[in-house]
């Protein structure tokens, strides 16, 4: 049975290394980005994967685009979604968080909260259809004799989302869309948790990890707490491949611990 995964944000990083991993189980992978002409590792991947792998234009702040990869997907997967990952994510359009309210602006507020809120509901409302026909295969283990596995979609969060854990204050853009998206999961895992075939939904911290968006920061993170995308979406996978019902809505760290909201 084929099956269909969909990684938005693919370009770089968290994203590209979810699609270089489902794509050596043999999954089909919609890997979106703003710009696939620039998306050379993508470009590499489809070399070696061929037609496993479509690489298709979106914007995750632009509907029309989201409304666009949706039908090309329904299209080409014969209607069915089985992992949908929310990727992309920004942490301030400076690339620093602001470390006080003087550094707070509108413009930066609504950009972050487009890219990392708003994008993943609106991934929901066009893809959530094909998901509950998704049957959830994406190379994991078969489900246990007389059970099925659901399909998974997944919220890239971040612990500084947490508004529980917050101790420290600052990042007003980031933590706040952070937590506007675990909210956003929530919603999500009761409305397409209705019905017969139901979607899991989860939200994930994925540790620091050397990418382009912790960069401004290494300087000051333990080399062994620095991660590399390979070890952090490993990890990642086995949380989403031992994911059951009763975990749905929930806020899960690297290490599987679950994450307070
Ligand atoms: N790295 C960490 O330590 C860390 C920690 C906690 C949570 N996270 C979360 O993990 C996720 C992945 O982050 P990363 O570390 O892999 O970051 P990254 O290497 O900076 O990659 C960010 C990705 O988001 C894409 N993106 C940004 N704005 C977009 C938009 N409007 N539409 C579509 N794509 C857009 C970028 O595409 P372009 O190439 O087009 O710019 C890129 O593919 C994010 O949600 C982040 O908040 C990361």
């Amino acid at each position: 049975m084929t099956s269909n995964a969909l990684v938005q944000g693919a370009s770089r990083g968290i994203g590209l290394q979810f699609c270089r991993t489902l794509l050596a189980r043999n999954a089909v992978v919609f890997a979106t980005c703003r710009n696939p002409e620039q998306a050379n590792e993508l470009k590499g991947l489809q070399q070696q994967y061929g037609r496993n792998i479509n690489i298709l234009q979106l914007d995750v702040t632009k509907e029309g685009d989201i409304q666009n990869a949706a039908k090309y997907v329904e299209q080409n997967s014969e209607g069915k979604l089985d992992l949908l990952i929310n990727c992309a994510g920004m942490l301030h359009t400076s690339g620093r968080g602001e470390t006080s309210l003087r550094d707070v602006s509108h413009q930066a507020l609504s950009t972050t909260f487009s890219t990392n809120a708003f994008g993943p509901v609106l991934m929901a409302k066009y893809f959530g259809a094909m998901m509950k026909k998704g049957s959830g295969s994406f190379g994991r283990q078969p489900a246990e004799k007389g059970k099925q596995h659901s399909s998974v979609l997944v919220n890239m969060s971040a612990k500084v989302g947490s508004i529980t854990d917050n101790a420290l204050g600052g990042w007003y853009s980031y933590r706040m869309s952070k937590a506007a998206l675990n909210m956003a999961t929530k919603n999500l895992s009761i409305e397409l948790g209705r019905g017969r075939n139901k979607v899991i939904c989860v939200s994930l911290h994925p540790g620091t990890v050397d990418t382009d968006l912790s960069r401004p920061y290494h300087k000051g993170v333990p080399k062994d707490k620095l991660f590399s995308t390979e070890y952090s979406v490993d990890c990642l996978m086995k949380i989403i491949d031992n994911l059951d019902s009763q975990q749905t809505g929930k806020y899960f760290s690297w290490d599987g611990q679950e994450m307070p909201f």
